[in-house]
């Protein structure tokens, strides 16, 4: 399976580096053979060999800082534009790791667009295309014979999507709940042991969790953007964020944490979705509610369905290597089929 990443930042290198480490222990247990024909940054350089790129030196410091420093060899091709790179690499899946972009989705949704009319299969862990596209681009992908797979685009790694796919199959889910961005959840972790925001926020940057722009994180659009995703796939619904209430953590002081605290109750940013309408909204917890005791960049969701009641997810929601494994999740569902 010959794919091609288009973002080579935190999540495409976490992808790069589970390969890298698991790809022999995967190829004896499952018959995964990939290779990587190509890469696409918007500054550190693109590179594409059709016959596959070599994952050490991929993921060489140098290499990471600047692809111009990854090693020449025979077939090598440099700094083409992404276009050019779908065309170009013969990779049979593209995997878009560029930054979320939840207004337009752009320029994400037409390299998604172009690769599924290329009939490439597209894995996402880049939320804009399926917030503002999903029924478009399923459509499209179905008119193509591909695939298109977006696991890694809600609670990163933990898998979301293949439960309402496959173990919640028949069920009528009639209401979501649950706390959708590790960033947030982390800097109110990190809050209530006694860090001040800002330095919170740091520490979610530096440890990979925080959106490109981590103010789609802090004012609550991701989880919103999330809510779009699981409004489509759950309910078959187009949501806008109009059609959202939407607040996030930013006006949350040491004070208002504190005051909870002294109160048995902690703050949580949870996002909810019924047929009629969403919110994410910062809400006070009982420490006894079971999202209160959800901490760190953990996520947790709660789908209420007519037979089996609520049914909840608990798991890591960002990080390199976790949501490079939400992709590797896609792709081998698709070398299933392949
Ligand atoms: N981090 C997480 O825990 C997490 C979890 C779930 C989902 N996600 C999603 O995964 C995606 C990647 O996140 P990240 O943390 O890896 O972001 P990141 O570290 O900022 O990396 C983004 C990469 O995309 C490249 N890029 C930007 N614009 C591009 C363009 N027009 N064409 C080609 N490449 C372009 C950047 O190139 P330069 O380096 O040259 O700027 C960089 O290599 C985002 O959509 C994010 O929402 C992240």
């Amino acid at each position: 399976m010959k794919i091609a990443l288009i973002g080579y930042g935190v999540v495409g290198q976490g992808l790069i580096e589970i390969l890298r480490d698991k790809h022999a222990e995967w190829q004896a247990q499952y018959g995964l053979n990939v290779q990587v024909v190509g890469v696409a940054t918007r500054s550190r350089g693109t590179l594409i060999h059709p016959h596959g790129l070599d994952l050490h030196a991929l993921t060489a410091p140098a290499s990471v800082e600047n692809l111009a420093h990854y090693p020449h060899s025979a077939g090598l091709v440099r700094d083409v534009g992404v276009l050019e790179l779908l065309r170009a690499s013969g990779a049979e899946v593209i995997v878009e790791v560029s930054p979320s972009q939840l207004e337009t989705a752009q320029p994400a949704l037409d390299y998604v667009r172009h690769a599924l009319r290329n009939r490439q299969h597209v894995v996402l862990a880049n939320k804009g295309p399926v917030a503002v596209a999903l029924p478009e681009l399923i459509a499209l992908a179905r008119a193509n014979g591909v695939q298109l797979r977006y696991e890694a685009t809600v609670m990163a790694g933990t898998p979301c999507f293949q439960l309402l796919e496959h173990g919640l199959r028949g069920l009528q889910i009639e209401a979501v709940r649950g706390i959708l961005n590790g960033t947030t959840n982390y800097i109110l972790t990190q809050m209530e042991g006694g860090m001040s925001y800002a330095d919170a926020l740091a520490q979610a940057q530096a440890l990979g969790y925080a959106e490109t722009d981590p103010t789609a994180d802090v004012d609550g659009w991701d989880a919103a953007g999330k809510l779009r995703i699981l409004g489509a796939v759950i309910f078959g619904k187009s949501l806008t964020f109009e059609n959202l209430s939407v607040q996030g953590i930013s006006q949350l002081t040491t004070q208002d944490i504190q005051d909870a605290q002294a109160h048995q109750e902690r703050w949580k940013l949870v996002a909810q979705l019924t047929r009629q309408g969403g919110s994410v909204m910062p809400t006070r917890l009982p420490i006894s509610h079971p999202l209160a005791g959800v901490s760190g960049a953990t996520n947790a969701i709660t789908f209420t369905t007519d037979l089996l009641g609520d049914v909840t997810l608990v798991g890591a929601g960002a990080g390199k290597h976790v949501t490079g494994y939400g992709l590797l999740n896609d792709l081998l569902a698709i070398a299933s089929v392949l």
